[in-house]
């Protein structure tokens, strides 16, 4: 198992393990995206430039522990989103997989590159043995994405996290290293 955080390249995209200078560019991003990741995700909410600093430093740690594995995604010479595996469980050999991508630059099929390539990763570079994904009833762009990466609906949650105020039902998907992958 290699402990050097890799580069990762697909067809289109440089996905770079998350570091503290990345976060201008990051902050970047998200602001241009903040009416679409505010309907999605729960950290937009309160998100400002000194706070994307302190979660790319807490990526950066991520990275020297070994214990959570965040990548920027760069298209070019810009900034798309984010992607990461979080939430390591060390006994079970789980994570937990998360991503965004620039409003702009989303409909492109740049989530589902950028996600197939950390779920490789995961499963073989990290030994992992189960990944999941929780997404949001109604959030059927990334319902897509996670079933083109291969996961697999086993569920709903209710009331799985807290979004724009309000508690939202969530379908559970799963991923094993033993699944196919397309
Ligand atoms: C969801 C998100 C990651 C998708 O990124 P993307 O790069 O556009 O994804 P892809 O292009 O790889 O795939 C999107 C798929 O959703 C479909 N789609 C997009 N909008 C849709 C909609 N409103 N209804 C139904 N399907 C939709 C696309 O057609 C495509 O599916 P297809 O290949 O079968 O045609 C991006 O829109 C985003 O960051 N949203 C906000 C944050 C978020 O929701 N993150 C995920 C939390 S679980």
């Amino acid at each position: 198992m290699t402990r050097e955080p890799p580069v990762l390249h697909t067809g289109r995209l440089r996905l770079e393990p998350t570091r503290v200078d990345h976060a201008a560019a990051v902050w970047n991003a998200i602001e241009r995206s903040l009416p679409e990741l505010n309907k999605r995700m729960t950290w937009a909410a309160s998100s400002s430039p000194s706070g994307v600093a302190d979660y790319a430093q807490r990526m950066e740690a991520g990275w020297r522990d070994w214990t959570n594995w965040d990548f920027v995604i760069h298209l070019g010479d810009k900034v798309a989103g984010t992607v990461g595996l979080n939430r390591f469980d060390e006994l079970w050999r789980t994570c937990n997989l998360g991503y965004w991508i620039r409003s702009d630059l989303a409909g492109q099929g740049l989530a589902t590159e950028a996600g197939a390539a950390v779920v490789s990763f995961a499963f073989d570079q990290l030994g992992l043995h189960r990944l999941e994904l929780t997404v949001a009833v109604d959030n059927v762009a990334s319902q897509r994405v996670a079933e083109k990466i291969g996961f697999q609906r086993e569920g709903t949650k209710r009331q799985a996290y807290i979004v724009d105020g309000r508690a939202v039902d969530a379908f559970a998907y799963g991923l094993l290293a033993s699944d196919p992958r397309p």
